[in-house]
């Protein structure tokens, strides 16, 4: 039997949820995640995640939402706008467990940080994702994103390049997640 999933924006105690889920995903997956180290996740003070989980709980400008399978943290996934003028909406650091691959964690995280995005105002919802995370790219092209056609070089590893995803919310989010 498939476990069940659900999602829930973090709550302003989950310091050490946040911390336990972005290691993971660091060790999991390194190659998804642009410039983010393990080594400087593990380095990060305890009380960075715990400020991160208060302010992520309550901003208008920049969350995470969690997945759980059976009550237990099972995956990650950040939403966040860019700062004025532009304010660009982005969805980032999108991680499920190995475990529960397949199962559309991923889609019920997504789906639910871009209603968060809409409902802060966005109409539209960009993802960087690297050239050679092609799971990563096949997921969010059948959840509807296209390139935007930007196209740079990682930061701290110059031989890796990372494209810019896009798709249109402003109809309903619904609509996507439903076919
Ligand atoms: C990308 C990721 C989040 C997908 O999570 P998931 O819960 O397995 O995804 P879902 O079950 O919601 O899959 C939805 C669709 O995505 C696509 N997809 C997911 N995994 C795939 C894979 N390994 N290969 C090809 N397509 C895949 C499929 O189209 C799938 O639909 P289908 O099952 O009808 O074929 C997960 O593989 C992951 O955490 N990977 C490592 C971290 C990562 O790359 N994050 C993205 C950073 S940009």
């Amino acid at each position: 039997m498939s476990p069940s999933l659900t999602v829930r924006r973090i709550a302003a105690d989950q310091g050490a949820v946040l911390r336990e889920l972005r290691t993971a995903s660091l060790r999991d997956a390194p190659y998804a995640f642009g410039d983010a180290t393990l080594e400087d996740a593990l380095l990060t003070d305890a009380a960075v995640f715990d400020t991160a989980a208060a302010r992520y709980a309550e901003s208008h400008a920049c969350t995470s939402f969690i997945l759980y399978t059976e009550g237990h943290p099972a995956g990650l996934i950040g939403a966040t706008f860019e700062t004025e003028p532009a304010r660009r909406a982005f969805v980032s650091a999108l991680w499920v467990a190995p475990a529960v691959r397949h199962l559309r964690g991923g889609e019920l995280l997504l789906n639910a940080a871009i209603d968060w995005l809409i409902a802060e105002g966005a109409t539209q919802v960009f993802a960087w994702i690297t050239d050679n995370n092609t799971t990563a790219m096949r997921f969010y092209e059948r959840l509807g994103f296209v390139a935007t056609g930007d196209h740079v070089r990682s930061k701290h590893s110059p031989e890796q390049w990372e494209m810019l995803l896009v798709r249109g919310v402003a109809s309903s989010v619904r609509s996507a997640s439903s076919n």
